[in-house]
């Protein structure tokens, strides 16, 4: 079983690259099903995650080339089968449930294992539902399946109860051969959106709006095979901005787009770090000033995102003061509060809030990552607490981050992988 090891106190300088963004390539992935000809993505990400929903596509008779010199990865779907895949794959990845939109569209068929939850909550999958059936789809649930059919998928206004990221692109995916237009009301906003109706635009889609709570969707016949770039990783960069202010470091960034970063900028900048030089993509982040106590409250895009609360949390339970976290996006995301009590943090949950009161030190200690951004929080916390840190269940941080322990040694961390 591998684990990671951090040895406290550590205080990063250098560069670091970051990798393109998981969130994105996964719905682009799933969304080459709706073209029978070949896609190239550039600069894709070796991330575990990458590598199910590529397995995925390989067991359905799709032709997968991941390079991982140039990490160009190259998909044919000419080929595609509509068999039912299988289910312990679903299951291991809930967003291998992304195919499903582009699977009725390409068959009119399309048979799933229900995802199942995860640590940070139950998960569920009745806004795609919603909008399949708003489509012109029969949906079937029963021992552990959804079904979905659909002889002809015909546009239609759906409105989101919850602005979520999955339900959106799957929708979006289902509306782009559809016939007549699809309008997604109360559509998630979140950068990854946008990326993906630029790649389906590209195709020779017709969709306005991604990236703004209306989404219109025009349906076209056909779409064709491209070579595609996705944006940066806004979560990752943002978990290298935390890095520098933890240890009060000063590094800087390249590959950042600040606008998709500007609730995490703004709350770091309210926190005491400076940025600066921001130009071709690349930012200097100095957290060597004072730090103060904030107040968080993760929102949809673009909110606070919840994917950074766990790493806020890391910086906040060192900061002299209260804090005080919200999380109103999942049920069930303060799993990482017991892995950093174990560390000396001083944290006290109430429902959906978390208050955290600023110790001086933080002691490295055996924890676990809980799921994959906890898991991140639990390397900022190990770089500056006293002694060494001991980091379990690390699939959960291959599933998102490229090299996370190599990227923060070459900022001066001590920090390896070990196989215990
Ligand atoms: C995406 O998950 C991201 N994953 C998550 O990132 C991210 O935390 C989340 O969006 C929110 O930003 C990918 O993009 C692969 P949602 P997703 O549907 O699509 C409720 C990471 O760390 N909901 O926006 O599953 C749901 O219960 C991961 O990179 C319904 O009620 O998130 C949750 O409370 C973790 N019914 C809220 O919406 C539905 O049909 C947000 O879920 C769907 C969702």
């Amino acid at each position: 079983m591998e684990k990671i090891i951090v040895k406290g106190v550590n205080q990063l300088r250098g560069e670091v690259n970051i990798s393109s963004a998981k969130n994105s390539i996964l719905p682009i992935i799933a969304a080459t099903i709706l073209c029978p000809e070949r896609v190239v993505i550039n600069n894709a990400p070796m991330l575990e995650d990458v590598e199910v929903i590529c397995k995925l596509l390989n067991e359905l008779n799709c032709d997968v080339n991941i390079s991982s010199i140039n990490n160009k990865l190259t998909i044919d779907t000419k080929n595609i089968t509509s068999m039912d895949p299988d289910a312990q794959l679903i299951r291991k990845m809930r967003a291998s449930f992304l195919i499903m939109g582009p699977m009725i569209s390409r068959f009119g068929y399309c048979k799933l294992s229900l995802p199942g939850g995860c640590n940070i909550g139950s998960r569920p999958i009745d806004l795609h539902l919603k909008g399949f059936k708003l489509l012109g789809a029969d949906i079937m649930i029963g021992h552990g399946f959804v079904e979905v059919k659909a002889k002809k998928l015909i546009g239609n206004t759906i409105y989101l109860d919850f602005p979520s990221v999955g339900a959106t692109e799957n929708i979006i995916m289902a509306s782009v051969l559809a016939e007549g237009t699809t309008i997604i009301e109360n559509a998630a906003e979140e950068p990854e959106i946008w990326d993906l109706a630029q790649f389906l635009n590209k195709m020779g889609a017709d969709i306005e709006g991604a990236g703004l709570g209306k989404i219109t969707i025009h349906g076209v016949k056909s779409l064709k095979g491209i070579s595609y770039t996705p944006i940066y990783d806004r979560i990752e960069a943002g978990t290298f901005m935390i890095g520098a202010a933890i240890t009060n470091g000063k590094i800087k960034i390249n590959g950042v787009n600040e606008e998709h970063l500007r609730p995490v900028i703004e709350k770091l900048k309210e926190c005491g770090v400076v940025f600066s030089d921001y130009k071709n993509n690349s930012i200097i982040v100095d957290g060597t000033g004072e730090k103060k106590p904030v107040d968080i409250k993760t929102l949809p895009y673009p909110g606070f995102p919840t994917d950074m609360q766990a790493q806020m949390m890391s910086l906040l339970s060192i900061v002299d003061g209260v804090s005080v976290i919200t999380e109103t996006v999942f049920e069930n995301r303060f799993m990482h509060v017991a892995e950093l009590q174990r560390m000396g943090a001083n944290i006290k949950i109430d429902g959906r809030t978390a208050i955290i009161e600023g110790v001086p030190k933080l002691t490295g200690c055996q924890v676990k990552a809980t799921d994959l951004r906890a898991g991140a929080a639990m390397i900022l916390s190990g770089l500056i607490a006293e002694g060494q840190t001991e980091i379990g269940d690390i699939y959960h941080i291959d599933r998102g981050y490229v090299q996370i322990e190599k990227k923060f040694r070459n900022l001066g961390a001590d920090i390896y992988r070990i196989d215990s």
